[in-house]
């Protein structure tokens, strides 16, 4: 698949290709803000208009900052700009005025935050370090900026992300080719300098280093077959060991490398993998300076293509994940979860332990939600298919094909010791499967039928045997 130049359909009028145009929406009568039909009660979206994907993921002084890809305008894609939610827990969130805005050198495009503790770039004017966000000017992109090209660009917060000036200096990083864009920049200690990957064109992504910021040198460049934009990378523990480390290296649409890096080279391993095997996972980036006492790597994906007809917003994010690296026999593989923090919003909970699940029946018989957490341990014993029926909507594991599937969607999983491990996360709008421990998962949107809310476990060609369901009732995270 080659991806045709953002910009180039930008300016043949060709992006909405991304999403079914609706009307631009507001909050129809007899409906509150954050409570309308089709809005994901815990899922990431703009309070209203257009937003892609997430940027700058930056963990600062308590606070979790979402800052995304933003139609302020319009309920469609355009006029970019950095949107901004903050939140101290990675469940609730709340918006922000805008953080960027577009100006001559462009609209502003996708890209990373970082904490800049040792005030490498200068930018600290009190007592607390820098947050400094890494963007693409889309030059060309807008009237104001017409025949700029695309470049990389600096903006820095003294006041923990509240207000954001763009560096005098901009671009940091000349334009180098076609629609270069989506730097996400990380701090590699050994060295002393900073990373940054750039999605340059077609399949191809670079690893860049600079000690301040503002100057870079070109390190490599990396072949992604199928792959681009939005790259980010980084170093995760293997089976949580912190002292035996790979280097991970994502696409857009989470694909990844596992290889080793040594400050200069980045060199994978083996061929790329698939992360997520949904419809609507895309645009994948993590969280820089979780604290070290945390150590995880969380991520969040934009949901593409989602559909929210008559809505006053359009799109949402995944529920951020936590990844880890785990070795299988056929290798390292990157495994991705809810992050516990769902735990918050966690009601009553219905549960069962050891019961047989034959054909035809249902423990979970009558059982109705809209937002769940849904956990299951299931031994396959004869039958040929287990599953649940989720608002209608199959999540079914086929035991001779070893594959697990959801809307539409279906990822290779095997079983271990005869069973499987299944998590599911139901909100209004999507459908999240992670199957053993995350060794798979499948991030999905639908529009569920209004009238079936009901929940069902089954087993079909013979009997399983559910070993421990937990089934959540999950709280809306708006009051
Ligand atoms: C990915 C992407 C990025 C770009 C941004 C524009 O969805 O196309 O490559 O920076 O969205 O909104």
């Amino acid at each position: 698949m080659t991806l045709p130049p953002i910009s180039s359909l930008f300016r043949r009028g060709f992006v909405n290709f991304w999403v079914l145009a609706f009307a631009a929406g507001t909050v129809a009568a007899g409906e509150t803000l954050y409570h309308e039909t089709w809005r994901p009660q815990f899922h990431f979206t703009a309070q209203k208009n257009w937003h892609n994907d997430p940027n700058g993921l930056v963990f600062f002084r308590g606070e979790y900052h979402l800052f995304f890809q933003h139609n302020p305008t319009g309920i469609n894609w355009g006029n970019m700009t950095w949107g901004h939610a903050v939140g101290r827990d990675l469940v609730h969130w709340r918006q922000l005025p805008n953080a960027l805005e577009p100006d001559r050198l462009g609209t502003i495009f996708s890209g990373s935050a970082v904490v800049d503790w040792q005030n490498t770039a200068g930018f600290r004017s009190g007592r607390e370090p820098a947050l400094v966000a890494i963007y693409t000017a889309a030059g060309g992109t807008s009237p104001e900026s017409k025949g700029q090209p695309f470049t990389q660009c600096l903006a820095y917060s003294n006041d923990r992300g509240r207000t954001w000036t763009k560096f005098a200096g901009n671009p940091v990083l000349p334009h180098i080719v076609g629609d270069n864009r989506d730097p996400k920049v990380i701090w590699f200690a050994p060295t002393r300098r900073w990373i940054m990957a750039l999605f340059k064109d077609g399949h191809t992504y670079a690893l860049f280093a600079s000690p301040n910021l503002k100057s870079w040198t070109h390190l490599q460049d990396l072949e992604f077959p199928d792959c681009g934009e939005c790259p980010d990378f980084f170093e995760l523990p293997v089976d949580g060991n912190r002292r035996h480390t790979r280097w991970v290296f994502t696409a857009a649409n989470g694909h990844y490398f596992v290889g080793g890096f040594d400050g200069a080279k980045f060199t994978p391993d083996g061929p790329p993998q698939v992360a997520d095997w949904g419809k609507n996972y895309y645009a994948v980036q993590t969280y820089s300076d979780i604290p070290p006492a945390d150590g995880r790597r969380i991520q969040i994906a934009w949901m593409n293509g989602g559909r929210y007809p008559d809505m006053p917003f359009n799109q949402q994010m995944s529920f951020p994940c936590e990844l880890t690296l785990r070795s299988f026999p056929e290798g390292l593989r990157l495994c991705r979860v809810p992050v516990r923090e769902i735990a918050k919003l966690h009601g009553h909970q219905h549960a069962w332990k050891n019961v047989t699940l034959r054909p035809g029946d249902d423990p979970l018989a009558g059982l109705e939600g809209e937002l769940l957490d849904i956990r299951a341990e299931i031994e396959l014993g004869d039958a040929s298919e287990v599953g649940f029926r989720v608002r209608g909507e199959p999540v079914r594991y086929s035991v001779a094909g070893k594959t697990l599937s959801s809307l539409d969607a279906t990822a290779p999983l095997a079983p271990v010791n005869g069973r499987i491990q299944l998590q599911i996360l139901l909100d209004r709008t999507s459908l999240e499967v992670f199957g053993n421990a995350g060794r798979v998962s499948l991030t999905s949107c639908f529009l569920p039928k209004p009238d079936n809310r009901r929940v069902e476990v089954y087993a079909a060609g013979g009997a399983a045997k559910i070993i421990s369901l937990r089934v959540y009732e999950l709280r809306s995270i708006w009051p």
